[in-house]
């Protein structure tokens, strides 16, 4: 990547922020036509409404959530509300304070700059956005030594729309000055259920209800494992040659994908497998499960765990992962009896939750 003219890295960062086509195809274009985020999407819309009316840049956007639930896509559309131009980068791809400065310098009055995984910023390169997010202005460093200089240079105020999964990695004054911190929440089936329907419209095939109800709920809460699913069932329906695909046909579909009753895949349940078989239900800590499953920890913070999280089949506690028993339970297992340590912990993982 550190090969690449400033330019080109921005193109590849686009077409990663562009996703791949299948994908792309699903995303919805506007406010209204973003289903679920209920009170976010209200409060997003009154906020660019009066951005519009006062003919302001809207204030800068924090959008923080686990994957696949849409940021990109709300990053996208709040650009296309504001009517102004958007610009794609992301946090890894900015390594020198020059990358930043052109993409800052090229912006137009009230576009949107969209940096994802923005938890990933260089220090060096944070330092630098902190007067451009605040004053519109960017101080650079010019020539070496001696003869270095600092110039400032005026930017076209511009709004900041950062996403990331993991708001806590933030850098505290990072995080203060974006004015509209939102974070999304997963999905519920009701919502996955109109997600999916839209989704098979656009593509063109017919889902009965009770087909979408059953890849709604098998989606993990999430619309791009929904539209994932309902592609492949689509491929299974198609093979088969069955026009209409209803639940039976969802239902056999998914269990050849192996995603199971609750929409857990292969890697979520050997993640709790391994908790209840080789730690007895916990506590565990995370390093230790990402070296036994010979996975990142950040992929185990930021993608498993959230939904099995929400879903109550493991605690996270001062001493590690505790498997609740929802997870027991969908594993096939009695829960042993719980020792005393392990009912205070469970108690203050209740408390945190609460
Ligand atoms: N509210 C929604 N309604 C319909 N489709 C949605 C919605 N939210 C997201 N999607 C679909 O889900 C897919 C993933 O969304 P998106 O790329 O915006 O997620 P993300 O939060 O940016 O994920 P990541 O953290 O991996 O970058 C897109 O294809 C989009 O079409
Ligand atoms: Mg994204």
């Amino acid at each position: 990547m550190s090969g690449l003219s400033a330019e080109e890295k921005r193109t590849v960062s686009a077409r990663a922020a562009e996703e791949d086509v299948a994908e792309g195809s699903l995303r919805p274009q506007t406010l209204a036509e973003f289903i679920g985020q209920a009170s976010l999407r209200a409060n997003l819309g009154i906020f660019i409404t009066a951005a519009r009316a006062r003919a302001e840049p809207l204030d800068h956007v924090l959008l923080h959530g686990p994957p696949g639930l849409g940021k990109t896509t709300l990053g996208q559309i709040i650009a296309r509300e504001l009517g102004v131009g958007f610009r794609a980068t992301s946090g890894p791809v900015l390594q020198r304070a020059g990358d930043l400065a052109a993409v800052l310098t090229n912006l137009q009055p009230r576009d949107v700059l969209f940096i994802d995984e923005i938890h990933r910023l260089a220090p060096a390169i944070e330092e630098i956005l902190y007067p451009a997010m605040e004053d519109f202005q960017l101080d650079l460093i010019i020539g070496e030594g001696p003869a270095a200089r600092s110039v400032r240079i005026d930017l076209a105020p511009f709004t900041l729309v950062g996403a990331t999964t993991r708001a806590g990695l933030l850098a505290t004054p990072l995080r203060e000055r974006f004015g509209i911190p939102l974070r999304l929440s997963f999905y519920t089936p009701a919502e996955l259920e109109r997600i999916v329907s839209r989704g098979a419209q656009k593509l063109g095939f017919a889902l009965a209800a009770d087909g979408a109800a059953e890849i709604a709920t098998r989606s993990r809460g999430t619309p791009r494992i929904a539209g994932r699913l309902l592609r492949r069932v689509r491929d299974f329906a198609a093979v088969a040659a069955h026009p209409l695909v209803d639940r039976p046909i969802a239902d056999e579909a998914l269990n050849r994908l192996e995603v199971d009753r609750l929409g857990l895949d292969a890697m979520d349940r050997r993640y709790l497998a391994r908790i209840a078989e080789h730690h007895g239900g916990g506590p565990v800590g995370v390093e230790t499960l990402a070296a036994a499953l010979a996975e990142a920890r950040d992929t185990i913070e930021d993608v498993i765990e959230p939904f099995l999280i929400q879903e109550g089949l493991v605690l996270r506690t001062s001493r590690g992962r505790v498997l609740g028993e929802p997870g027991w339970r969908h594993l096939g297992l009695v829960p042993p009896p719980r020792l005393p340590g392990q009912l205070d912990l469970l108690d203050e993982a209740r408390d945190e939750a609460g």
